[in-house]
């Protein structure tokens, strides 16, 4: 029985049966690529789930991780680090000057929750409008606010005060948004319900009426932010109309696959918070704080932004020679590739062909999530083989 086999079977064997699992077992990984212990290679256009976005084990990161590991892999946040200093100096650098603070968790779900809670602070105001379609963690508030399939139900009870709006649509937003709505949060894209953009009118519409009635505007970056769409963040991008909400949420890329989430946020809602209004344990460490300075450098000595938006405009061009490709929908490197049959046949073919790529909620829809050094050629190898089974 080969490696591959047994480390499935022992997995099954001792871990709860909550995902669907692909039939690899991954030992290594380089740039885009995934190694089995047999040695087979794929090409990995999913990331992990998004979170690979300098690529599997860069050799920047490895370093920074190595190095920290080496001095201290964790002390909290009552005292001060280096490491903390320089990843919240840098993080705040790259993103819009209207965001100057972060706070550091560990996850994308845990930097929603605390997003929430902030507005609520903020605002002292309880309810929160999200949108039908949007994904935002598991925990208890963030899967209250996830109007998208099943997940509401399996969060039951849910928190009271969560609202359900239409994505794109500022009408059905203005009906729901009263004296007591503290927040509007999005995923700027919706990536797990099939990849779904608004107009830019429509980010600026939300903008315009949270000023009106003081709501925070938070987007959900966990997907869209650290360089997925060609730019940092979609917060003050031309996608969104230059937009930039209150606060922004973060998690996935932001490590390079060292856990860890954050929230960046204006001087006004940061001016509010005061000494153990938020806190985690585990956010904020050092070997994380190392994982994120040394991702953002990472993106920035190797032009990876250019590189996403160059390598988005050929795969665009490309797709229009695949048989059965219906529309591309997305941004950089968060790609939704509608077919004309199931993406669940696509995937598994793709994945015969030693090709890893993702699904959606949207039943036609194939995801791309792929690292943010994906380049031209392997493009190739992914049109080839998504072609010849067109
Ligand atoms: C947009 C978005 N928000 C939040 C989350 C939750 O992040 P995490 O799984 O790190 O809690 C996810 C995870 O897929 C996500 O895609």
């Amino acid at each position: 029985m080969n490696q591959s086999v047994l480390s499935g079977a022992t997995e099954d064997q001792f871990q709860l049966a909550t995902y669907k699992k692909m039939p690899i077992a991954a030992e290594r990984g380089e740039g885009v690529w995934i190694y089995t212990s047999e040695g087979e290679q794929y090409l990995d256009l999913y990331g992990g789930h998004a979170v690979a976005g300098t690529g599997h084990c860069h050799p920047h990161v490895v370093k920074a991780i190595r190095e920290q590991a080496g001095n201290l892999i964790f002390y909290s946040n009552l005292v001060y680090s280096s490491a903390r200093a320089r990843a919240a100096e840098k993080l705040v650098s790259i993103a819009p000057a209207e965001l100057t603070k972060t706070f550091f968790c560990n996850s994308g779900t845990e930097a929603n929750e605390n997003a929430m809670r902030m507005a609520r602070m903020f605002t002292g105001r309880e309810k929160i409008i999200t949108f039908t379609g949007g994904f935002h963690g598991r925990t208890a508030d963030a899967i209250s606010a996830t109007f998208l399939g099943k997940y509401r139900e399996i969060g039951k009870p849910n928190v009271p005060g969560h609202l359900e709006a239409e994505f794109g649509n500022i009408e059905s937003v203005r009906e729901l948004a009263d004296d007591n709505v503290a927040a509007i949060m999005l995923e700027p894209i919706q990536s797990m319900a099939g990849i779904n953009m608004a107009q830019p009118d429509f980010y600026r519409a939300l903008r315009t009426l949270c000023d009106e009635r003081g709501i925070v505007l938070i987007y959900d970056e966990v997907q869209t932010g650290v360089g997925r769409t060609g730019q940092w963040f979609f917060a003050g991008s031309e996608a969104g109309d230059g937009v930039v909400p209150d606060i922004v949420t973060l998690a996935k890329a932001l490590g390079s696959g060292v856990p860890v989430g954050a929230c960046l946020v204006t001087e006004k809602i940061s001016s509010r918070i005061k000494e153990n209004d938020l806190g985690t344990t585990f956010g904020g460490g050092m070997l994380a704080m190392a994982a994120v300075t040394a991702t953002l450098e990472a993106i920035e000595n190797d032009g990876m932004l250019e590189n996403v938006r160059r390598v988005e405009a050929y795969l665009r061009r490309r797709l229009r020679e695949v048989r059965g490709v219906v529309a591309v929908h997305g941004l950089g490197f968060l790609l939704g590739i509608e077919f004309e049959e199931n993406a669940a046949a696509v995937h598994k073919r793709l994945l015969d062909r030693k090709i890893i790529t993702g699904t959606s909620s949207n039943p036609k829809v194939l995801r791309l999530l792929p690292p943010l050094c994906l380049t031209e050629a392997h493009v190739d190898e992914f049109v080839l083989a998504a072609d010849e089974h067109g």
